[in-house]
């Protein structure tokens, strides 16, 4: 029986590298993306390489999309096996000049666009009593850290989020899981959404941590790995519920695990500030 699985947010890094994988590893995959014209370069490749991708059109921040997409591949494949839940975005900033528009905007597509898609495919996992559900959530769903309040807890939020749906979708054989990146090299640092006010009381944190943030994401891990370690859970039978990916969000969690919270705050203080 074929496999069916549908990324969000294909266009580019992590969302391109996963679809990639999984129709190399024999899924039919829909690579969905808000603008199809960047569609292009994967449907190239799927030519050369003779792999089952279709490019469709969805925006989880439009309500339309999300249904026309989600109901064409329920037509056609009748099932839907594994939905990545990857589309998103950073807002940068810290909490006081961040307007409310933008922080509504943060978790519309990070938070609140996930859970539409997922609600969408739901009813046919259920059907079908299997499916897995991968959360794209982020190292900086577990920590927290200056100048990123917005996006930081979009991913706490997903956190709680996919912990909970966990007990809720097992009974009718559905799998939830997190994949928890650290700093991966994709267009997301250049795709940063800024905001600060011109009279902002913090010019010198939000520079600071900017600097630490460039200086990681030059030596982030390649978004393959990240494809990758997607790959590998999808097919295993009892996968686990959190998946890190880097070193560098190994080195966090396990700070995180083993100090008090002050020794924890002294920590990040020193990777981000020194
Ligand atoms: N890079 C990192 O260091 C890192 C670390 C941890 C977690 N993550 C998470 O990984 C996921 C993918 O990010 P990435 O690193 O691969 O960055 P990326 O290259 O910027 O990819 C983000 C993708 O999300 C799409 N997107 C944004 N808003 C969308 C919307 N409303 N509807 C549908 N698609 C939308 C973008 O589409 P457009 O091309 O149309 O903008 C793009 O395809 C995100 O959830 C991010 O939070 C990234």
């Amino acid at each position: 029986m074929e496999k069916v699985a549908i990324v969000t947010g294909s266009s580019s890094g992590i969302g391109f590298e996963t679809v990639l994988a999984l129709a190399r590893d024999g899924y039919y995959t829909y690579a969905t993306m808000r603008d199809t014209k960047k569609g292009s370069k994967i449907l190239e490749i799927a030519k050369k390489e003779n792999l089952k991708i279709e490019v469709l059109q969805l925006d989880v921040d439009k309500d339309d999309t999300i249904k026309n997409s989600i109901n064409k591949i329920v037509g056609d494949k009748k099932r839907i096996d594994v939905l990545v839940s990857n589309a998103g975005y950073g807002l940068f900033g810290c909490l006081e000049d961040l307007s409310m528009a933008d922080l509504k905007s943060q978790f519309e597509t990070n938070f609140f666009g996930l859970i539409k898609v997922i609600q969408a495919v739901l009813p046919t996992m259920r059907k079908q009593r299997s499916g897995i559900l991968v959360n794209v959530s982020s190292v900086a769903g577990r920590i927290g850290f200056p100048a990123s309040p917005a996006y930081i807890s979009s991913k706490f939020a997903l956190e709680g989020l996919s912990e909970s749906m966990r007990y809720e979708l097992e009974p009718f054989g559905i799998k939830t899981i997190m994949i928890e990146p650290g700093v991966i090299k994709t267009n997301f640092f250049t795709s940063l959404k800024k905001s600060q006010r011109p009279d902002s009381a913090y010019k010198e944190i939000t520079e600071k941590v900017m600097k630490g943030l460039s200086m990681m994401a030059e030596m982030g891990t390649p978004p393959l790995e990240v494809a990758r370690t997607i790959v590998k859970a999808v097919n295993t039978e009892n996968p686990l519920p959190r998946y890190p990916v880097g070193n560098d969000a190994a080195m966090f969690l396990e700070a995180k695990k083993n100090k008090t919270d002050q020794e924890f705050e002294n920590y990040i203080k020193k990777e981000l500030y020194s």
